[in-house]
């Protein structure tokens, strides 16, 4: 499968900065924030195709295997080829440089090689014969062609990456929430999106109660609201296990604080006051939450629809 995104001229610093955006930079933007890079490098042809990666990459991810078997090869991968670079780019290579040098290469090919062993479908994708030669510039301390070679092994890094890490990242890495239940102070489980909907359908009932000077309504809404939430919250160690800090930061005293308020100011018939506060939670719980999963959430639905 091929995954056209869009078609377009564009360089990615142009795009930020400018004012008139295309309709796909915030695709662009996205996946840039999903892979940790831009997804297009400086000599990118004007179009940025995605390809599903070969199915033998799943057993070199958690769940199949104990540990992020690739990722961890791709980060070895990266501080040997700045080890190399940092070596060789000092003049007049001393003695125990030369050896430090040498052992980079080394863990280099092995690690190098390690792609193909893992996914023989991207061997024509990788050269291993450019390792000797590394190491033989190396060996000589012929610096300008240990530069170029590196240079070279680069550029298949990068072909790669361009057209291969997006999806790979949706596919191994990014968070979905169909196994998760929320737990209902009743007993019931419910699933992520019947929650999202209530609590938006709450978030909007205290609002147009408000407007509405309904104050018994608002006042209703807001508990149910701040129930949800409470159920919610119980859902977040299905991901985050032991850690307490998500819940608080999210859930927390802040918020518990922001709707004790809210409700003596909806008692109180304070519309502004309660509706600003409204707003605040908004940020504080609905898009803080939204930023960090909703979003990576929604793309990797987009990226991966056959799911
Ligand atoms: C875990 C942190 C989290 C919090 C807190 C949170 N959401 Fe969500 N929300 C999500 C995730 C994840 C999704 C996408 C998953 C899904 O829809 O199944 C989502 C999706 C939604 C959706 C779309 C549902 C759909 O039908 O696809 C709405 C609407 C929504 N949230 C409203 C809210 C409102 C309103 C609040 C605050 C009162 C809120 N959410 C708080 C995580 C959160
Ligand atoms: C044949 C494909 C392929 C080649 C060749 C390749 N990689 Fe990767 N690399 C990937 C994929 C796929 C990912 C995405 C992994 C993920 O997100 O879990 C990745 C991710 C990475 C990351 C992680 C980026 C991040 O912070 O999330 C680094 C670093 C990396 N590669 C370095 C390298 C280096 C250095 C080379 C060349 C010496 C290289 N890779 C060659 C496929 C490749
Ligand atoms: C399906 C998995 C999943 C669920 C469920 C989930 N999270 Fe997360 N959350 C993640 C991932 C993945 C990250 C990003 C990596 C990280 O920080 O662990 C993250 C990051 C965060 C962060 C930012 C990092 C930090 O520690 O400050 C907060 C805050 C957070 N989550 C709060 C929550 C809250 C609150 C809930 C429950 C209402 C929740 N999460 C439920 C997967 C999940």
């Amino acid at each position: 499968m091929t995954l056209v995104l869009c078609e377009m001229k564009f360089s990615p610093r142009r795009m930020f900065y400018s004012n008139k955006l295309h309709p796909c930079r915030d695709v662009i933007l996205l996946l840039s924030f999903l892979a940790g890079v831009w997804t297009a490098p400086a000599h990118a042809e004007p179009m940025v195709s995605l390809k599903k990666p070969p199915a033998s990459l799943e057993q070199w991810y958690k769940p199949a295997n104990k540990r992020q078997v690739w990722l961890h090869t791709m980060f070895r991968l990266r501080r040997e080829m700045q080890a190399i670079d940092e070596y060789a780019k000092t003049n007049a290579l001393a003695a125990d440089n030369q050896a430090a040098l040498e052992k980079w290469i080394k863990r280099l090919d092995k690690d190098y090689n390690k792609i193909a062993d893992m996914v023989p479908e991207w061997e024509k994708d990788i050269k291993p014969r450019l390792l000797p030669e590394l190491e033989m510039f190396a060996e000589k301390g012929d610096a300008y062609r240990v530069a170029k070679t590196l240079k070279m092994i680069k550029r298949t890094c990068d072909d790669c990456h361009t057209y291969y890490q997006p999806l790979v990242t949706a596919t191994y890495r990014s968070p979905h929430y169909d196994d998760i239940k929320v737990k209902k102070s009743d007993g019931r489980l419910q699933g992520y999106e019947d929650n999202m909907e209530q609590l938006s359908e709450s978030v909007n009932r205290i609002l147009i109660a408000l407007d509405d000077g309904h104050n018994s309504i608002a006042s209703k809404a807001s508990q149910d609201l701040a129930d949800q939430l409470q159920d919610l919250g119980g859902s977040c160690n299905g991901c985050h296990k032991e850690d307490e800090y998500p819940r608080e930061r999210i859930l927390g005293q802040a918020t518990q604080q922001r709707f004790e308020k809210l409700q003596a100011n909806i008692k109180q018939g304070l519309v502004e006051d309660s509706q600003k506060l409204m707003g605040e939670i908004a940020v504080t719980v609905c898009a803080r939450c939204h930023n960090t999963h909703r979003i990576v959430y929604d793309l990797r639905n987009a990226l991966l629809p056959e799911e």
